[in-house]
């Protein structure tokens, strides 16, 4: 059987006083190509975004990339990747006939339309597709031996993954152009800096931060999450005086929740709120 594009593993939530809850951790698992996102890796995202989607255990979602293998004997160490970008090999010789369909329906876009937070922990490079994929999330965190960039203009080619648009909606017109135009890499620092990336830790650090920001996201309600999810998005698509009513009607419609009652009873007993989900 074909080795799996991407490993799933459901973490159990610590501390969570709602019923069972688990962090879904993704990882893309081509080592050998530095995690470069094949079309196996493309349907395997997809169908692990269907999974979550419609399992109520889920609370939050971690992607990150498989670890270098140990190299082979007389060979170099590969370098940490979460993920070097498309899977450059399958371009070759395809028109635009033959990619349309995967592009029209591609991961990029199903991790960006889950309601549940995601997170990409980025260690190494993220280049191309393997910047939109951690773009695709609602946080990115990533080590201090981190590279993003989108070097597709390298290869006669733009970012196909919605690179253009979320990289503009986050730093701003001047800096997507350079980082578009330039395909040249970006360090972790200058990557914090322009607000990539929301932190940039110690490469041996990485995982327990990410995982402690997950399971403390995974502890809130998953009813209100997705609504703050909702509303904070709806910042990048309307219009200000509009996307303040969508906030606004998203908090009123909270009050009819059993959460929004067990949350303001826990804060005024000063006890652990007890989440019921809806
Ligand atoms: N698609 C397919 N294969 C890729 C890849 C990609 N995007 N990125 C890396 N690989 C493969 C390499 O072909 C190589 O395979 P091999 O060992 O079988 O020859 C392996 O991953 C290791 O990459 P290598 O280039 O040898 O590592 P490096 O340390 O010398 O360089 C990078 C690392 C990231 C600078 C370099 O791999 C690179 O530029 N990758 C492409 C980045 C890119 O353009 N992404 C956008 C794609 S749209």
């Amino acid at each position: 059987m074909a080795e799996r594009a991407l490993l799933f593993e459901d973490v159990a939530v610590v501390g969570s006083s709602a019923e069972g809850g688990a962090i879904s951790v993704w990882t893309l698992n081509r080592p050998d190509k530095l995690n470069a996102l094949n079309t196996q890796s493309h349907q395997d995202i997809k169908e692990q975004c269907a999974r979550v989607e419609s399992d109520d255990n889920v609370r939050c979602i971690v992607i990150r990339g498989s670890p270098p293998l140990e190299p082979e004997e007389g060979k170099r160490p590969k370098p940490p990747a979460f993920a070097a970008g498309a899977d450059i090999s399958e371009f070759a010789g395809k028109d635009s006939d033959d990619v349309r369909p995967f592009f029209d329906d591609n991961a990029w876009e199903a991790v960006w339309n889950l309601s549940k937070p995601t997170i990409a922990m980025v260690d190494g490079f993220a280049l191309g597709g393997g910047t939109e994929l951690a773009l695709s999330c609602d946080i990115r965190i990533a080590s201090d031996r981190s590279t993003c960039g989108q070097p597709e203009i390298n290869l006669g080619l733009i970012p196909g993954g919605g690179g253009t648009q979320r990289l503009c909606r986050l730093i701003g017109y001047g800096r997507t152009m350079e980082i578009v135009l330039s395909g040249g890499m970006v360090s972790a620092e200058e990557a914090l800096q322009m607000g990539i990336v929301n932190k940039i830790v110690p490469a041996q650090e990485l995982e327990a931060i990410t995982m402690g920001l997950a399971q403390e996201i995974s502890r809130k309600s998953p009813f209100t999450t997705k609504a703050a999810k909702r509303a904070v998005r709806a910042a990048l698509d309307l219009p200000f005086s509009e996307g303040v009513l969508m906030e606004r009607s998203e908090f009123v419609a909270l009050f009819d929740t059993e959460d929004k009652e067990i949350g303001v009873t826990a804060f005024l007993s000063r006890s652990d709120a007890e989440w019921v989900g809806r």
